[in-house]
């Protein structure tokens, strides 16, 4: 029972908005447990099992009691394993030593704002984007600064937009490649023109890489390619599928190292212990296989469901290159992105998520639909919102 005080909470949260996902999510939780068949594609998340290695590698590690505090950074093992992953991937040579693993890449994320927010710095950000960086930013005390972007440069951010938007107080870049919400990339040139531009302020360029692995045409380049200094966020839950283990890394210039572990001794002691052992197993060549295995799903369902959204009136100007997303323009359908994924969870028992969770651009006449469910689910979500629409 409430006390009834009247309790004065920090001001940090006042600016911070909530994860509209989540109450897509939870409706259609509600809906399922009410005995409702809801086709799920409001969450970022794939559907897989985890991978037999993993679960292995995970069991061994409780068997033999692995279940105490592991160093901040992580296990050397595993920063050694995901080193040894920028070899095979890019041709990189990354020291173990400027791998940091992390509780999910949002802990990294955090950790990298706190790092090189000052209150009162700008650090740019897309619009739309995902939603969570700009309360990243702004628990650092810093003010989100977003630029818009649209389909004509694949929703990602031009070394002439970094630029013009550039402000006295910005201190850097945050860019994800691919996007979520769009699936767009960044091309090789945008990086690197990017990058000049950021350089030339002293900025810093923080590349969210989290959804490499899950690119469908043309392969992936890590900006690490590019500036060994710039920082790198990635993660075992995309390509991976591992969600619910929370764990993440970064790569981040070896002057970075010492503040980090400051900042991750005190705030979080050490990453899981049991999700660190088992991600040893997110390297062996079996997983690797179950993974492009998966990766060609997606790909699958991406070239199925988008030419269906297009037929239903949805717009989608260009292929999404990656990630497991489609950004689709409503204009033709509706006024309101959030009345009308209201409507379609109500009437079509589809989930999906309006685009204002992603920002202000443009987001009333967009909505994201995520395609992690398999092929039947998807033809039965556009089979029913086929039905909703004609009603
Ligand atoms: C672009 C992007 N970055 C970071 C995250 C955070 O993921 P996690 O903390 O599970 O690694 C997400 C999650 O959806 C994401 O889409």
């Amino acid at each position: 029972m409430s006390d009834g005080i009247q309790r004065q909470y920090a001001s940090r949260i006042e600016g911070m908005t909530s994860f509209k996902v989540v109450d897509f999510l939870e409706a259609a939780v509600k809906m399922e447990a009410q005995g409702r068949d809801i086709v799920r594609m409001e969450a970022g998340e794939p559907a897989f099992p985890t991978a037999p290695a993993i679960i292995e590698a995970a069991s061994a590690a409780l068997r033999d009691e692995k279940t105490f505090y592991t160093p901040s950074f992580g296990i050397i093992e595993l920063r050694e394993a995901i080193a040894g992953f920028y070899q095979t991937r890019y041709g990189l040579n990354i020291p173990a030593e400027r791998v940091v693993v992390t509780t999910g890449s949002s802990a990294a994320l955090g950790l990298i704002c706190d790092l090189i927010i000052n209150p009162g710095d700008g650090l740019q950000l897309t619009d739309p984007g995902y939603p969570c960086n700009a309360n990243f930013v702004r628990r650092a005390g810093g003010e989100p600064q977003l630029i818009p972007v649209d389909a004509d440069n694949a929703y990602q951010l031009t070394p002439e937009a970094v630029a013009a938007y550039w402000q006295d107080n910005t201190v850097g870049v945050l860019v994800a490649s691919p996007s979520n919400p769009t699936g767009e990339m960044l091309s090789r040139d945008n990086q690197r023109g990017i990058n000049d531009v950021v350089a030339s302020h002293n900025g810093v360029l923080i590349m969210d890489e989290l959804y490499h692995g899950l690119v469908y045409d043309q392969q992936e380049s890590s900006i690490l390619e590019i500036n060994n200094d710039a920082m790198v966020i990635n993660s075992f839950s995309k390509y991976f599928g591992m969600t619910g283990w929370r764990l993440g890394w970064m790569v981040v210039p070896e002057d970075a190292l010492e503040p980090i572990n400051i900042m991750a001794q005190n705030f979080y002691i050490s990453p899981p212990s049991i999700a660190q052992y088992a991600a040893l197993g997110a390297f062996e060549p079996a997983t690797i296989e179950i993974m492009e295995a998966r990766r060609a799903e997606f790909r699958q369902r991406r070239d199925y469901l988008v030419p269906a959204l297009r037929e239903l009136g949805f717009s989608i100007p260009n292929m999404p290159a990656g990630a497991f997303y489609i950004y689709a323009g409503i204009e033709k359908l509706a006024a309101d992105s959030e009345a009308f994924c209201w409507d379609m969870l109500e009437r079509a028992e589809v989930a999906f998520t309006p685009g204002t969770d992603f920002g202000e651009h443009l987001a009333r006449q967009h909505v994201r639909f995520s395609y992690t469910q398999p092929m039947d689910r998807l033809e039965l979500a556009v089979e029913r919102l086929s039905k909703a629409l004609a009603s």
